[in-house]
């Protein structure tokens, strides 16, 4: 049965093109946004380091998992499920709902950051570096950021409809490595700037009385997130694969990827938010997006008459993560929809993007006409909704329904066989009691933990 959606099914031309689109797909705001933030704020080296450690463990043994499950059976979470043991088609579709939540706050971002790459071409930096009005107005009003929205989403539907090898791999093609050259280039420029050393030094030096529990569980959602798990893209990703690409090896490169590229938006965050704010403290109090909209332009006004230009190269660096990872999400909402209901690839974009499109405005409406719904608490939005319910309630469960599915219904050797029949698989006992015992429990502690800290029954 899989052999046969195979045949009509679109895969990647090659090794690389997978590793370069999953990366692709992990590396986004999550690695340039909220990964500097979270080191910042649980301090600097110690929570790069239980980061590593947590990729290179948990991480990379998911992605195997994912990218195996999508591989074996050809198909993208939705029905990938359902084909493996049919009693468990349910996984496959709490697993489907979440891009479609994610996919309409993600291309509202998009639009916030293509307003901003804009405003950098065309004004001066001191016009952004308000205290924050101009983003507050920007939000807040009426049709500037539905329009900016609009036109990130068509950036990324043109390309996906230009298909899985005529538009992504091509792409990421051009995006990737200008994203990480971008990278290295403003990491470098901030490590230099007068007053970075302490940041630098915060960032790269582990201090292990910072190490707590609710380090490990923020590194842990981290991860999660960045790496694009629990969320059906790698699953639908994976059934793109050829049968003779080694999965492991693939794995641990985009994992890499990935890490390279949070490592590096932290050594330019992380001093950066230092310089501008004074301390640690100061930057973990400051969440969510103001250190990007807000504070980020501060800095850059400071800079002088090179602050135009590092605005803009900043701003095209995060326009280009953001774009690659909606992208993963459109393609990835719009697989399960045929595979689902037998749609063709045309109709499925359309729909997606009227989907996306839809409660996108509802979102941002969120910001302005119904900024009276707060539904989490004083001062939240509908976007804070949307981001609680995907990422805090439901990845955590998609995670942990796939590894009790796999650690004890399909059993773990269905899956090392999948990986073995196109490479080497080390470690698989220690893989296999990762997936049996270690992940569902931890996974259910960070679950309880941020559900319970966001409804005040525990305190992290
Ligand atoms: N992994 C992406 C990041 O780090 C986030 C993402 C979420 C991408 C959902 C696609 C889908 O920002």
């Amino acid at each position: 049965m899989a052999q046969e959606s195979l045949a009509e099914r679109s895969t990647w031309t090659g090794k690389w093109a997978f590793i370069l689109a999953a990366a692709a797909s992990a590396v986004g705001l999550g690695n340039l946004w909220r990964f500097p933030y979270l080191a910042a704020k649980y301090g600097g080296g110690a929570f790069l380091l239980t980061y590593i450690v947590l990729v290179f463990t948990f991480g990379i043994s998911l992605m195997v998992l994912e990218v195996a499950i999508g591989r074996k059976t050809g198909q993208s979470a939705v029905t990938a499920f359902k084909s493996l043991k049919s009693r468990y088609a349910f996984i496959g579709i709490i697993v489907s709902i979440i891009p479609f939540i994610i996919a309409p706050y993600y291309c509202i971002i998009g639009g916030w950051v293509l307003k901003y790459f804009v405003a950098y071409c065309s004004m001066a930096p001191s016009a952004l570096a308000d205290e924050g009005q101009f983003f507050i107005s920007f939000i807040t009003g009426s049709s500037e950021s539905f329009i900016y929205m609009a036109l990130f989403m068509l950036a990324c539907f043109v390309i996906v409809a230009l298909g899985v090898e005529g538009g992504i791999e091509k792409a990421n093609l051009v995006m990737m490595p200008l994203l990480i050259l971008f990278a290295v280039g403003l990491a470098i420029y901030t490590m230099t700037l007068p007053g970075a050393s302490a940041g630098v030094a915060y960032y790269l030096l582990p201090d292990f009385s910072k190490f707590s529990a609710e380090m490990v569980l923020g590194a842990m959602g981290q991860m999660f997130y960045s790496m694009s798990l629990a969320m059906g893209i790698i699953i639908t990703y994976g059934s793109y694969m050829r049968k003779t690409d080694a999965i492991v090896s693939s794995s641990v490169r985009i994992a890499g990827f990935d890490l390279l590229v949070a490592f590096l938006a932290g050594l330019m965050m992380v001093p950066a938010s230092f310089m501008a704010l004074g301390s640690a403290e100061a930057v973990s109090g400051s969440a969510g997006p103001s250190l990007m909209f807000i504070i980020m332009p501060n800095l850059i006004d400071s800079m002088g008459t090179v602050g135009k230009l590092i605005g803009i190269v900043f701003f095209v660096l995060v326009l280009f993560a953001a774009l690659t990872s909606a992208i993963s999400l459109v393609e990835t909402c719009g697989s399960i929809l045929i595979d689902a209901f037998g749609l063709t690839r045309r109709y499925a974009l359309v729909a997606v993007y009227l989907f996306i499109f839809l409660c996108g405005v509802f979102v941002d409406l969120g910001f302005s006409k119904l900024s009276f719904i707060e539904p989490l608490g004083a001062g939240s939005s509908l976007l804070d909704l949307f981001d609680f319910v995907s990422n805090v309630v439901l990845m955590p469960i998609a995670a942990i329904l796939t590894c009790v599915f796999v650690g004890w219904v399909i059993t773990p050797q269905t899956i090392i066989d999948e990986v073995k029949s196109s490479g080497k698989f080390p470690f698989t006992t220690a893989w296999t009691f990762l997936i049996k015992y270690v992940a569902p429990v931890l996974i259910a502690i960070i679950l309880v933990g941020y559900v319970g800290a966001q409804f005040g029954f525990i305190k992290i």
